[in-house]
């Protein structure tokens, strides 16, 4: 087993967890962790102005995120969730060495751990943006702590499907049916869902895969990472304590507010709009 990367997490207990995704995407990983730790203040920056990251160079990628960080960390976040797959692939390791931030997790290790415990086979299926595919971060982490066979698979066209809340019927099919196809030829027996879009997807996912294909959602695995964090380090909110939900956006609030509510199924109320130079 691989050593698990120790977190040094600084603050105060109700002081905030910062989460943020290119846009909307890292809702599904928000409203995760919200389920896990109802106690817990959240504060969210989705980057609208910049979404989508996909096929973004990794320069970009990282740009985006040192901004966004250094604005969670005004905004007193005590852990930063990187609730997107493709920062969390490309940006994440150089983000850890420039900034020397040491409170940070990603979504791919969660997920990775998750799908290891449940393929039988070792045969791991990946789908995701061109960015995350194109990274081999997946097989990497995978391969570091087992040795198996890892099909990846780049879906650019799902993330445009479910922003458009096309998240069923013949168009939507099609598409998943073309996406999944070289990964069943290849005999997998789990499925990550590595895009923070992809748990929308889920039910259609798994209509067109053989039941045996076990889906792995790295949301719900991050939110159990967080609270495993917190508990390690003592750093639960406190119960009792005024718990809020914020949300910031580099562009457009009216509209993550209308999309948003899809992604996350608690009213979207505090919303601001603030603009990162970058
Ligand atoms: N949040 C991105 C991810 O999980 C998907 C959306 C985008 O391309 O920005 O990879």
């Amino acid at each position: 087993m691989q050593k698990k990367k120790e977190i040094k997490v600084l603050g105060n207990n109700n002081y905030p967890i910062g989460i943020f995704d290119s846009g909307f995407g890292g809702l599904t990983v928000m409203s995760a962790i919200n389920k896990v730790l109802p106690s817990e203040n959240l504060i969210y920056f989705g980057d609208t102005a910049h979404v989508p990251y996909g096929a973004k160079s990794r320069d970009t990628i990282v740009r985006f995120s040192k901004d966004i960080i250094s604005f969670l960390i005004k905004n007193k976040a005590k852990l930063i969730v990187v609730a997107c797959n493709t920062v969390s692939a490309l940006a994440l390791p150089v983000l850890e060495k420039i900034l020397k931030i040491p409170p940070i997790i990603g979504v791919i290790e969660p997920g990775v751990r998750v799908a290891i415990d449940a393929s039988k086979s070792f045969r791991i299926g990946i789908i995701g943006t061109e960015g995350t595919i194109k990274s081999k971060s997946y097989p990497k982490a995978i391969n570091k702590l087992v040795k198996a066979k890892v099909y990846q698979q780049a879906c650019p066209l799902l993330v445009p499907l479910v922003e458009e809340g096309l998240i069923d019927g013949e168009i939507t099919d099609k598409v998943v049916k073309k996406y999944i196809k070289p990964l069943l030829a290849k005999k997998i027996d789990t499925l990550v869902l590595g895009c923070t879009h992809y748990p929308f997807l889920r039910k259609i996912l798994e209509k067109n895969l053989d039941k045996n294909i076990i889906v792995v959602d790295s949301a719900i695995s991050t939110a159990l990472e967080v609270k495993l964090i917190l508990d390690k380090k003592f750093l639960f909110a406190s119960k009792n304590g005024k718990k809020y939900l914020k949300f910031y956006v580099s562009d457009n609030p009216e509209k993550f507010k209308k999309i948003g509510m899809r992604f996350f199924s608690k009213d979207i109320t505090i919303i601001k709009k603030v603009d990162l130079v970058g």
